[in-house]
């Protein structure tokens, strides 16, 4: 069995545009990177904010951060963001479910704090402007990371796959 990772895994238009109203900046659009998202994640455990773990596979196995104690009901755990660290946070779900990688799932503050914890960030960038109302500040994200490998989606030209280490 290979060793569990936490990851980050993350979809961002060309300014690193990951939101809107809610949803996605491209919704209904990519299906290639829904697949991908949605492979990478299944029998992992997912690691966000309420908006960001609240999405078409919110029946998945996930853990909330959130400065309130309060738990969706399919959720594995809370963790106060405000009281522990990002590197508190992660470690301890890896030793509480050892058998399982764990992905960062967002929302911008979330990924923006815990970026540097994972051992691994997986980037769909998809090389267009779109309108959105949440960003993030994709340099701090990468920051001291190399790319590791990089492919182009087959179906759209504009999406690439990258994982940086
Ligand atoms: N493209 C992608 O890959 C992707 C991924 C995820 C989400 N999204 C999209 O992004 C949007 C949701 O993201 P969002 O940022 O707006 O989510 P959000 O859940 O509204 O994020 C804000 C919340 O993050 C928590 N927070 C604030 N500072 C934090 C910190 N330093 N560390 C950890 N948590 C902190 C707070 O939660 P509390 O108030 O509970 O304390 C705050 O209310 C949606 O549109 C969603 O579809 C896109």
């Amino acid at each position: 069995m290979n060793k569990p990772l936490i990851n980050l895994i993350i979809a961002c238009g060309q300014n690193g545009e990951i939101g809107l109203g809610g949803g996605l900046p491209w919704e209904g659009e990519y299906a290639e990177d829904r697949e991908w998202y949605t492979s990478q994640t299944l029998d992992n455990i997912r690691v966000g904010t309420r908006g960001a773990i609240m999405n078409f596979t919110a029946d998945r196995p996930s853990v909330l951060v959130s400065s309130s104690n309060e738990m969706p009901d399919h959720c594995l755990g809370v963790y106060n963001w405000h009281e522990l660290t990002p590197d508190h946070i992660l470690n301890d779900i890896k030793a509480s479910f050892p058998q399982y990688s764990i992905y960062i799932v967002g929302g911008v503050e979330w990924y923006e704090a815990s970026a540097h914890v994972a051992d691994r960030i997986l980037l769909t960038r998809i090389a267009k402007d779109f309108d959105h109302d949440r960003k993030v500040d994709l340099d701090l994200i990468l920051a001291n990371r190399k790319l590791e490998s990089s492919k182009v989606a087959s179906t759209h030209g504009e999406v690439t796959f990258e994982t940086w280490v």
